[in-house]
């Protein structure tokens, strides 16, 4: 059969409000014109992100009700920490409320003012988070990644000539590499298994330890079967242990490819970080077996560190991806190419070519599609990545300016995706009409979740 479907069906609702146009745009203009600030209810698809969004399966639920929820040493606890050291294989497990709670418990635990730390990409999280703790933070993404349309299938992959002249530059300075799987900043795209070994070596003769920012490992996992011909006969699960083999530790937010609706992740095989990374923990998220989390979301990541590899979900989740961005694509909308696995992400610059950098075309295209037909996208560029440099007020713009639409999972069928795609091909024969705007307050950081802004 051609047709790919979805390996599940529905048992429970919930239903979509619909908006007008006129409701729409006293919404966003409430919100300032920021669509991380309307409330969820004025959105009828919400392709902001992929997560802690996920449906849960029947099988999450009922391990949910069975869940243990004592102060310190629950059975939960138990399953989760078998269940990661099962995939992983690293012997110590430290579980948080989210990503960025991981990414600080580390920084704050072992980074020093004046480390380096090297990446493919630090999402915009980890990059704070280093840079807080007085890191610096040096992204090495690879030539192909810096055009759109390249059809490299690993466009996450890290630099490696780069990789190893930074190293040998840093030195003792050199505190860690982190590589992103899948690199979300850059159009989500994955990383081979040739690339992970190569860092992992170069790590080893430098002795430093190779980290991954693993939020997206499964999907990362599935492009690598289908990309890498030497995987093409393995199974997920078998491609991950491998993968994860290759490295000294892995942090991650629990709420992207492990169907939680919340949860973090440290994961390591040093003892001495392992500790100070505890310390931290007990100050700011909880006890080490539970850090943060309720018993019932233990279980229910323990249930879907097994379904998150299986394979029919893993071949249907990147059908339906690549069905959404061929739609845009065959109708001329400026895409990243190829596509990943959690989301298509839109060229603003090149969708709205009237539109000065600093009248943020992705930003403003992201507020457009929200009127037109009530889809929330994220901006992943000149908003999120933008800085100013204090001393002369000039901005330095990144490499690119994109829209994402990112596919929640479990979420949505077929046609909310054709929608939502049917949206952006209507605004594109209309593209003038995308009007710029402009900040009116900027936060110093993560601007992107409370800026304000105005028409410009
Ligand atoms: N790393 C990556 C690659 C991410 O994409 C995210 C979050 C985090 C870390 C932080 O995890 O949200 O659990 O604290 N990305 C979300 C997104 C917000 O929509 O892409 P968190």
């Amino acid at each position: 059969m051609k047709t790919v479907i979805e390996p599940y069906r529905s048992r429970v609702v919930e239903p979509i409000r619909m908006t007008t146009r006129a409701e729409r745009e006293r919404f966003i203009r409430e919100a300032g014109y920021n669509p991380f600030l309307l409330r969820a209810e004025q959105v009828v698809i919400d392709l902001v992100t992929d997560s802690g969004v996920s449906a849960l399966s029947t099988r999450q639920w009922s391990a949910m009700h069975g869940s243990d929820e004592s102060f310190t040493g629950s059975r939960s606890f138990y399953k989760f920490r078998d269940a990661v050291q099962r995939l992983f294989g690293h012997e110590f497990v430290i579980p948080c409320h989210q990503g960025r709670a991981a990414e600080h418990l580390l920084a704050q635990a072992v980074v020093k003012p004046g480390d380096v730390v090297f990446a493919n990409t630090h999402f915009s999280t980890t990059r704070e988070n280093l840079e807080a703790a007085g890191a610096e933070a040096r992204d090495l993404p690879i030539p192909e990644a810096h055009d759109r349309s390249d059809p490299y299938p690993f466009k996450g992959n890290v630099d490696l000539a780069r990789l190893e002249a930074g190293l040998a530059e840093a030195g003792t300075r050199a505190r860690m590499v982190i590589i992103t799987v899948t690199d979300n900043s850059r159009g989500g795209q994955p990383v081979s298994m040739a690339n992970i070994r190569a860092a992992s070596e170069l790590c080893r003769r430098f002795s430093v330890p190779l980290w991954l920012d693993a939020a997206r490992f499964a999907e990362n996992c599935y492009l690598v079967k289908l990309r890498e011909p030497e995987y093409s006969g393995r199974s997920p699960k078998e491609i991950a242990r491998e993968m994860f083999a290759l490295t000294d530790g892995v942090f991650m937010s629990l709420k992207k490819d492990a169907l939680g609706n919340t949860g973090g992740l440290v994961t390591l095989n040093d003892a001495a970080w392992a500790e100070a990374v505890r310390v931290r923990l007990l100050s700011s998220e909880g006890i080490p077996t539970a850090g943060g989390l309720a018993g019932r979301d233990l279980e229910s990541l323990a249930v879907a560190l097994d379904e998150m590899l299986e394979e029919d979900y893993l071949a249907y989740r990147i059908a339906s991806t690549r069905a959404l961005g061929e739609q845009l694509e065959k109708a001329g909308v400026p895409v990243v190419t190829p596509f990943g696995a959690h989301a298509v992400y839109v060229d603003g610059r090149a969708f709205c070519p009237h539109l000065a950098n600093e009248q943020l075309p992705a930003w403003s295209l992201s507020v457009a599609l929200y009127v037109h037909a009530g889809v929330r996208t994220w901006e992943t560029g000149n908003v999120m990545q933008g800085r100013q440099d204090p001393a002369t007020g000039a901005w330095r713009w990144p490499d690119f300016d994109l829209l994402r639409l990112a596919v929640p999972r479990r979420v949505y069928s077929r046609s909310h995706l054709e929608y939502a795609a049917e949206a952006v091909i209507e605004l594109l024969a209309r593209r003038e009409s995308v009007r710029g705007l402009r900040f009116v307050y900027r936060p110093a950081v993560l601007a992107q979740f409370v800026a304000t802004f105005e028409p410009a």
